[in-house]
């Protein structure tokens, strides 16, 4: 049989060249904290200001997450390390299409944090903690959570029932107890530009 004229294969498409073409460094920006700290509102407005300003971004939030990829998973510690590792993964192939990953989740455990950061990359991983305290969350209390936590209602919850290890040495630490959005949100901006410029 006569074969056809040798076609070479495609040259695969660098991570390098995509990110030529969007203008930025692929990132995982990775916003952890209690609940009701404000990670996702931050999640939100960064992504915001990122589009408007011609920066391709998006949120992976955990509540969102959760009802989707993450449905079926719970609150034990096993649970959420598999959350946070799914989460971590979808964030990786994120950043390595060039994207601005925004990553909202409690991400308790300091392990699985550095998981995600070695299989994403330190230089493309910025770890942002949304520092309010429990007592500023549950004054708060935006879903009525830490009361029914307090009431024994919901088990293992962070803050109340279950741990949350303080990021030692986060890229920012935003002080959302206290600070509001608009004092925190261009601290948070400035560095991921710096971080996401090529
Ligand atoms: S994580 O610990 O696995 O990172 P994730 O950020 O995905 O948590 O989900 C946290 C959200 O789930 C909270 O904002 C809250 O709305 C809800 N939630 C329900 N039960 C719990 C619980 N026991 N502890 C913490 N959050 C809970």
């Amino acid at each position: 049989m006569s074969q056809g004229p040798l076609i070479p294969p495609p040259e695969s498409v660098s991570q390098a060249e995509r990110e030529a073409l969007l203008g930025q460094r692929g990132l995982v920006v990775w916003l952890t904290g209690l609940s009701g700290s404000g990670k996702s509102t931050l999640a939100r407005a960064l992504e915001r200001a990122l589009i408007d300003r011609g920066h391709p971004c998006f949120v992976l939030d955990g509540d969102v997450v959760r009802g989707g990829i993450n449905a079926g998973l719970g609150f034990s510690p096993a649970d959420r390390t598999e959350n946070i590792r799914r989460v971590g993964e979808v964030a990786r192939l994120l950043a390595e299409s060039g994207l601005i990953a925004i990553v909202s989740a409690i991400s308790p455990y300091a392990a699985d944090r550095q998981r995600a950061r070695a299989r994403i990359g330190a230089e493309r991983f910025l770890l942002i903690h949304a520092a309010a305290s429990v007592e500023a969350c549950q004054a708060r209390d935006p879903k009525g959570l830490y009361a029914r936590a307090q009431a024994g209602e919901l088990e293992n919850f962070t803050g109340v029932s279950a741990p949350y290890e303080v990021p030692a040495d986060p890229a920012l630490r935003l002080d959302t107890g206290a600070r509001s959005l608009e004092e925190c949100l261009p601290e948070l901006l400035s560095v991921v530009e710096s971080a996401a410029a090529l």
